[in-house]
């Protein structure tokens, strides 16, 4: 088989990709920064050599498809993999992003064999994300209230990407990638707490106040701007439903919310903030 590459395979579920690869035997090249050869999305000389010898390439895009620039980058991206002879390409999108519909109207123009991944917000979110620090704090502030989501697991995620990379059937099917249960956040951050025996309180802001509060940590404008679109666009309500995805692509039911918290629990990755 030839080689997968597998874009932002240091992330949340680009590891988790490259772990099942690894699994089955398939050669795999990690394409990021810290991969070797580097891949860089802001650098499109590095994406040639990354392409080398690839038959198929995960494409999880940093930070966002929503972005400007984004549809642009991965179309020239899916066409000169389609030139170099990479014919598979799975791109992990997000579930009601309307910006990211163009960016996946772009790889689908390259004439690829193309499957799209759209996922709602990961559980890993809260313990491998910008939200484990707020929950070690013992309080998270968001803003986003009754609107609830339906979090998905990045291993169901990985799961799907495997499949449509390795197996016959994926081509041409858009997923949407959902867990089995819709939760606001402030019930996620409740099944953390009592999965990992911790109090952590939970606070709706206004979108204005978590903006200022993030500006008054330093945080960069552009990256402000991309989590107040993600906590006021895509959750305005537009997701608030399951998606069948999983289901269709694995035959089996998405993993749980709680059954994420458990287990993550059991890692200790929440009880840093005990010492
Ligand atoms: N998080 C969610 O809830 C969610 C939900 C739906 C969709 N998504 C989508 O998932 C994608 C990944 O987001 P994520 O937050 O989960 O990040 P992530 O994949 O956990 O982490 C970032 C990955 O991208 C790599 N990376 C960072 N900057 C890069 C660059 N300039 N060029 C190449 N690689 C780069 C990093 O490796 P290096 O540091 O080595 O470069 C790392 O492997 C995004 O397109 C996002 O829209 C996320």
């Amino acid at each position: 088989m030839q080689t997968i590459l597998v874009l932002g395979g240091t992330g949340k579920t680009g590891r988790r990709v490259v772990t099942r690869l690894h699994e089955r035997d398939v050669p795999v090249r990690i394409g990021s920064r810290s991969g070797d050869p580097a891949f860089d999305w802001e650098d499109p000389a590095t994406w040639a050599p990354a392409l080398q010898g690839v038959g198929a390439v995960y494409v999880s895009y940093y930070p966002d498809l929503a972005v400007p620039g984004a549809p642009e980058a991965v179309g020239a991206f899916a066409r000169l993999a389609v030139d170099s002879g990479a014919r598979r390409l799975v791109l992990l999108s997000g579930r009601g992003e309307e910006e990211a519909q163009a960016a996946e109207r772009a790889l689908i123009d390259s004439g690829a064999d193309w499957t799209i991944l759209r996922a709602a917000w990961f559980d890993q979110n809260f313990s491998e994300n910008y939200l484990l620090e707020p929950v070690l704090a013992g309080h998270v502030v968001l803003p986003a209230g009754d609107v609830a989501e339906p979090f998905v697991d990045a291993d169901d995620i990985a799961d799907v990407a495997v499949a449509a990379l390795t197996e016959d059937g994926h081509s041409g099917q858009v997923y949407e990638l959902t867990g089995p249960r819709l939760l606001t956040f402030a019930e996620a951050v409740a099944a953390i707490a009592a999965a990992s025996g911790r109090e952590i309180g939970y606070t709706r802001v206004s979108p204005e106040d978590y903006a200022s509060a993030l500006a008054a940590e330093g945080v960069p404008a552009d990256v402000i701007d991309l989590l107040i679109y993600l906590f006021t666009t895509v959750l305005d309500g537009r997701n608030a439903s399951l998606g069948d995805g999983v289901r269709r692509a694995l035959g089996r039911s998405p993993r749980d919310f709680a059954d994420y918290a458990r287990e993550a629990a059991a890692t200790g990755i929440w009880k840093a903030g005990d010492a």
